[in-house]
Order: structure tokens, then C-alpha cells, then sequence
């Protein structure tokens, strides 16, 4: 039986999957040298990385469809962290777009000295911990989930890639960015993506039309990326993400945990995510 220490590598006390990190990404992570004009959307996993994947290059290219059609979303707005960001970077269309999973504390040197802009995204940890449950049965490179409760456990104690989401939501939350982060959530895209695509462009300054942005809304709905290829996951192969068990782009909705916690169970990870959080004045945008 394969062990966690076959899945992951353990980084700054974080778990990582091996299959997409390793020490030499790592490394070009932390020498990486951000440009001032670089965008970063933050996000802990499962909530919305790929949505911003999609997002990113089309509001700040004016809303040519061309790299959401031609190029796989992680070479188009790849991982600051992972194994890939070394090949492509000499590759990528200025201004620059990147994604990191890395917690505050864990941005390389230069990403401080420059004017890098950050989007960070939140999204309900209870919906968070769902679409992540469902991502280890599908993703053969990371460990079974087990049940819903022992998967409970181990995302309430940070036993999951990139460690509790509290810490995660807390550190880009404390870190004194100023006008350089701009704050969404997940169920905010949802409920009125072109608002969001509004808000996102304006922070970017880039000067979209409503007709733009309402194009760009449309091809980054839930539907029109199952249906991009480039974007869905399925040209990954089966060994390594079995679509059939669970889609990667799975409900793309707000509100799922309603149909997989018992009551015991919300009272639990409310008990533990309301202590993590107690003192905190950052605003939740739903209650827990
Ligand atoms: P679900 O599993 O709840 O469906 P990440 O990209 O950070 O791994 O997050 C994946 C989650 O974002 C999945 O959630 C996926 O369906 C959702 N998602 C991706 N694109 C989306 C879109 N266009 N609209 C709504 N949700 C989207």
C-alpha cells in the first residue's frame, strides 16, 4: 500500500504532489524574477485556479479567444511552482499571467521588491474540501481520499496539499499589499461573472468594453470551458486524471457541501475553522 511519502514532498511543512513539484521547481520558484506588470491570481486548491486560468489572459489581451483555443491552460497561465513554469516562461505573452497555490510567506524575494499586481480568490472552504474530495478519487497522482469524514480530518488538520486553508486565507489576508491585491470570491464569479471580469479589469487597468467583457463572461461560463479541450482536463491521460470517475470541472456551483455534510459533520469543521479564525477581522462572505 503506497504511503503519503509516495504522493507528496513535504515543503516549508506544506504537502506537495510529487508529480507536479519538485526541489529544482521549488528552487525556480523562490529565483523567480517577477516583472512590474506580472498578474498572480492566488488561490488555496480548489477554488477557482482554473476559472482564473481562463479569466487572466483574455481580460488583459482585450478578449482574443486565440490562447484559450490553442494553448493548455497550465502553459498559458502556468504554476509559479510546479515543473512546468521552466520550460515555458521564456514563452509567455507580456504581461505576464501566473497562478500559485504558495502561501504568503512563500513568495520569492523579487515578487516583493517589484509592483506585481495579485488576485486573490477565495472560496468556501466547505465547497473547497468537497471539490477536493472528489479531485483525489479522480487524480491518480495524489493520495485516496478515503471517506468523506476521514477526508474531513485531514483537511481540518492540513493534512492536504498546500495545508489548511485558514492558514492559507489568513496569510494573503494579513499581507500588506495595498493596492497591488485585489480580493474575490468564488461565489461572487458565480453569481455575476461579468461583474467580477468588471471588477478584475478595472484593478488591472485595462479598459474593457461592456461587449468585451460580456464575451469574455460567456466563454469562461462553467459550460464553455467543460467544452474547451485546452481547458478541461481531458487531454491529460487517464493514468493520471480519470475524468470518468469524477470530472475535473466537476459542478462548477455554490453551495454543493449542502448534499455531503451531515449535521454532525458541519458542526465539527464550523467548531474548527471558527476557532482558527477567532479574532479575525477579515469579512467572510458566507456564513459558516
Ligand atoms: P467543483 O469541483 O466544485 O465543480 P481549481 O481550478 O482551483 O482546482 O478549482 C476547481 C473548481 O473550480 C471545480 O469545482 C471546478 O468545477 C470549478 N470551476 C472551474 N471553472 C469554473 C467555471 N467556469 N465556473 C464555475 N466553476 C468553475
Amino acid at each position: 500500500m503506497p504511503s503519503s511519502e509516495d504522493f507528496y514532498l513535504e515543503y516549508q511543512g506544506l504537502l506537495l504532489p510529487r508529480e507536479t513539484h519538485c526541489t529544482e521547481s521549488l528552487k525556480f520558484a523562490q529565483e523567480f524574477i517577477f516583472n512590474d506588470d506580472d498578474v498572480v491570481a492566488v488561490t488555496y486548491p480548489k477554488s477557482g485556479t482554473t476559472w482564473m486560468q481562463e479569466i487572466l489572459p483574455l481580460v488583459l489581451n482585450g478578449g482574443d479567444l486565440t490562447p484559450v483555443h490553442t494553448v493548455v491552460n497550465w502553459d498559458r497561465v502556468p504554476w509559479l511552482e510546479e515543473t512546468r513554469l521552466a520550460k515555458i516562461v521564456d514563452k509567455l505573452p507580456s504581461p505576464r499571467a501566473l497562478v500559485t497555490h504558495f502561501h504568503y510567506s512563500l513568495m520569492p524575494p523579487s515578487f516583493h521588491t517589484s509592483k506585481a499586481r495579485v488576485i486573490y480568490v477565495m472560496r468556501n472552504p466547505k465547497d473547497v474540501m468537497v471539490s477536493s474530495y472528489y479531485f483525489h478519487q479522480m487524480a491518480n497522482f495524489l493520495e485516496d481520499p478515503g471517506t468523506f469524514d476521514e477526508f474531513m480530518e485531514k483537511f481540518l488538520e492540513g493534512r492536504v496539499l498546500f495545508g489548511k486553508w485558514t492558514d492559507h486565507v489568513k496569510s494573503w489576508r494579513h499581507a500588506e499589499l495595498g493596492d497591488r491585491i485585489l480580493f474575490i470570491t468564488y461565489e461572487e464569479m458565480v453569481q455575476d461573472l461579468s461583474a467580477s471580469i468588471k471588477r478584475m479589469s478595472d484593478f488591472l487597468c485595462c479598459d474593457l468594453s461592456k461587449d468585451v467583457i460580456q464575451k469574455i463572461a460567456e466563454h469562461c461560463s462553467f459550460r464553455s470551458m467543460k467544452a474547451n479541450i485546452m481547458s478541461n482536463f481531458s487531454l491529460v491521460p487517464k493514468e493520471y486524471m480519470d475524468n470518468e470517475k469524477s470530472p475535473f470541472l466537476r459542478k462548477g456551483i455554490a453551495g454543493d457541501w449542502k448534499n455531503h455534510f451531515s449535521s454532525d459533520q458541519l458542526a465539527r469543521f464550523k467548531s474548527v475553522i471558527n476557532r482558527e479564525l477567532e479574532g479575525e477581522k477579515f469579512p467572510l462572505p458566507w456564513s459558516l
